[in-house]
């Protein structure tokens, strides 16, 4: 039998097909909380499905090691220029798969294995490719971490310091993904000078922001920055990497051959088309707007007796304490869940519950602010999960489910985009 090339996905596989439409509604209907998503425009989700999937690109525009690159040159050239003017960066590198693999190909280039990194602990608002136990990075480099100051929720910098001087490490990590502040790349720069360390800012949570200039840049002080590209950047699924000149070569080789095989040029093509959207003045509005939002929620949620990490929050994200309601992060996900409000379970710092129980959410209002919802919006948002949190049986859920999707109603998303149902 040979494969008919030219059928659609839905006469191919309606089994994924109709799951993928079912995916469509869910993100239609609810309300999308997780700090770490977004909504992707068009353009960007059909660059990243074309037949660009199909060339294989090892090495780099005009030093490849396959034949028929001429094509795929020009547009790693394109997202490679338009992510260097969108940062003010000397040198990027397009091609990590994701974040975690950005900062594993990065690491790999700064340190030799044993030696030691400094990042802020996972409990605390850091990530597992930071150098958990748990991840590769904990396994092959040593690493330390500073935290918050529990009473305050606030990375206290003098400990940052102190443990930079006592541990000497190699490489200070700065960035993280439930951390609510604005961080001082500044003083962490200090740090790192003072001790010889490189420093390294993670910014795959806030680069939307620092795009739209709603965040300071991490770049005019750090050695190299990473960052996934899907979430305030609103790309696809991706990552990058941004250094000095000096350390071009060294971070170039790291990814290619280092860390990966060949490059998702669709997946690069979409990059590109997301980068073009952020350096828009309407993402400059998007990204003040999704601070705003956070800003609004996290104002709200207090004013109804929830306790909020750091008192607020400067970003698109906040961190919400439930001990007050005397509500495990774990039941109020499940609750949530149930009413159509999507967040995450998180915890928060000092956290007397296990990980996979925790005292905490994390909310992002990203995902929502592309739905066009602003302040007057985030009210009400933020009246729902009070709502549902208060009484979570199934009349009260339902009710809380109608006011869910008459919101979502109100603010479409992806409608008449039946390519996007396949
Ligand atoms: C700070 C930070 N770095 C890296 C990553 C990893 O990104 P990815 O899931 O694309 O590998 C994340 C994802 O949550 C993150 O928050």
């Amino acid at each position: 039998m040979t494969l008919d090339h030219t059928a659609r996905l839905n006469d191919v596989d309606p089994e994924i097909s109709d799951l993928i439409a079912r995916e469509l509604r869910r993100q239609q209907e609810g309300l999308e909380l997780i700090a770490s998503e977004n909504f992707a425009s068009r353009a960007v989700l059909e660059a990243s499905g074309t037949l660009l999937t199909n060339k294989y690109a090892e090495g780099y525009p005009s030093r490849r090691y396959y034949g028929g690159c001429e094509i795929v040159d020009q547009i790693e050239q394109l997202a490679i220029d338009r992510v260097k003017r969108l940062f003010e960066a000397e040198h990027a590198n397009v091609q990590p798969h994701s974040g975690a693999q950005a900062n594993f190909a990065a690491f790999m280039a700064l340190l030799e294995p044993g030696e030691l990194l400094l990042a802020m602990s996972l409990p605390h608002g850091g990530h597992l490719s930071h150098g958990h136990p748990v991840n590769h990075s904990g396994k092959i480099w040593r690493a330390v971490h500073y935290g918050v100051n529990p009473a305050t929720g606030w990375i206290d910098y003098d400990e940052v310091r102190e443990v930079a001087r006592r541990e000497r490490p190699r490489l200070i990590i700065a960035g993280g993904s439930a951390y609510s502040r604005i961080l001082d790349f500044k003083i962490f720069r200090e740090i790192a000078d003072e001790i010889e360390a490189v420093l390294l800012v993670d910014m795959a949570h806030f680069a939307g922001l620092v795009a739209g200039g709603a965040h300071p840049s991490p770049v005019p002080h750090a050695h190299v920055v990473t960052s996934t590209t899907h979430k305030t950047l609103r790309g696809p699924r991706s990552g990058i990497i941004l250094c000095r000149k000096e350390l071009a070569k060294a971070i170039d080789r790291s990814v290619f051959p280092g860390t990966q095989g060949g490059p998702m040029q669709h997946v690069i093509a979409a990059k590109a088309v997301a980068f073009e959207e952020a350096l828009t003045p309407e993402f400059r509005e998007y990204a003040q707007a999704v601070v705003g939002n956070a800003k609004t929620l996290s104002k709200e949620l207090a004013g109804r007796g929830y306790a909020i990490v750091s008192g607020g929050t400067d970003t698109h994200l906040l961190l919400v304490d439930l001990r007050p309601k005397g509500l495990t992060g774990k039941d109020a996900e499940a609750i949530l869940g149930r009413a159509s409000i999507t967040v995450n379970k998180n915890t928060i710092p000092d956290d007397p519950q296990s990980p996979f129980v925790t005292s905490g959410i994390r909310l992002g209002t990203p995902a929502l602010t592309t739905r066009g919802m602003g302040p007057v919006e985030m009210v009400r948002v933020a009246a729902l999960i009070d709502r549902a949190l208060a009484e979570p049986d199934d009349d009260n859920l339902a009710n809380v489910r109608k006011g869910v999707h008459e919101l979502t109603e109100a603010f479409p998303l992806y409608r008449n985009h039946v390519e996007i149902v396949a």
